[in-house]
């Protein structure tokens, strides 16, 4: 059976600050975990491997030393923050209490100002999701609300429990699907 590798993009400079959103290039230990990602999917010795990734600099940089061909997915993109791309989750938490105290209530359906609620992301993968379903070996690499998205869709989990799926960074979420549903295994790669 094929399978389809998921990973998020390696640690960014985005994230070492706490940034919400964003585009940014990868933090030296993100660097060392697209090293251990290309040796890994190496070592998989995957028949046919397609790398998907989004359009942002974090996913294609962590894709950059595999050895398959590469298509980029705008509909991969990270959950658009609107007004608040860029902004770190404090700086968001100082200016705009009540916003961040609405995403907290419901942190499913909220819609940043200008941006997209995980209820829109859903919908903005729906065209990724159909592909990836007639796509044979796969590795995505993509955005933490993506994958959480993603991995509620092979793992039939209820929607409003998305926002808060654990996706580590640094990890390859290995999924197989199968006749009843479909196996999962997370491989944390040292970096
Ligand atoms: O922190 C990394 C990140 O991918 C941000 O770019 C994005 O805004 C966020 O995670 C999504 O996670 P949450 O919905 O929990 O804020």
């Amino acid at each position: 059976p094929r399978t389809i590798y998921l990973t998020r993009h390696g640690e960014s400079t985005g994230n070492v600050q706490q940034c919400i959103g964003g585009n940014a290039p990868l933090s030296e230990a993100g660097k060392v975990y697209a090293e251990a990602l290309a040796e890994y999917i190496d070592n998989e010795n995957i028949s046919d491997l397609i790398v998907w990734t989004s359009q942002r600099q974090q996913t294609i940089e962590t894709a950059a030393k595999i050895d398959a061909p590469k298509e980029q997915w705008k509909a991969l993109n990270g959950i658009h923050a609107g007004t608040f791309e860029g902004l770190t989750y404090q700086e968001a938490a100082e200016r705009y209490p009540e916003e961040f105290a609405a995403r907290d209530r419901s942190k499913y359906y909220y819609r940043y100002p200008g941006g997209e609620s995980y209820h829109d992301l859903i919908a903005r993968l729906e065209p990724v999701i159909m592909e990836l379903e007639r796509a044979e070996n796969l590795l995505v690499v993509c955005h933490q609300a993506v994958a959480r998205c993603i991995l509620a869709y092979f793992l039939d989990k209820d929607r409003e429990s998305v926002p808060y799926i654990e996706v580590p960074l640094h990890t390859v979420i290995k999924l197989t699907p199968t006749a009843y549903g479909c196996m999962m295994e997370s491989i944390p790669l040292s970096v």
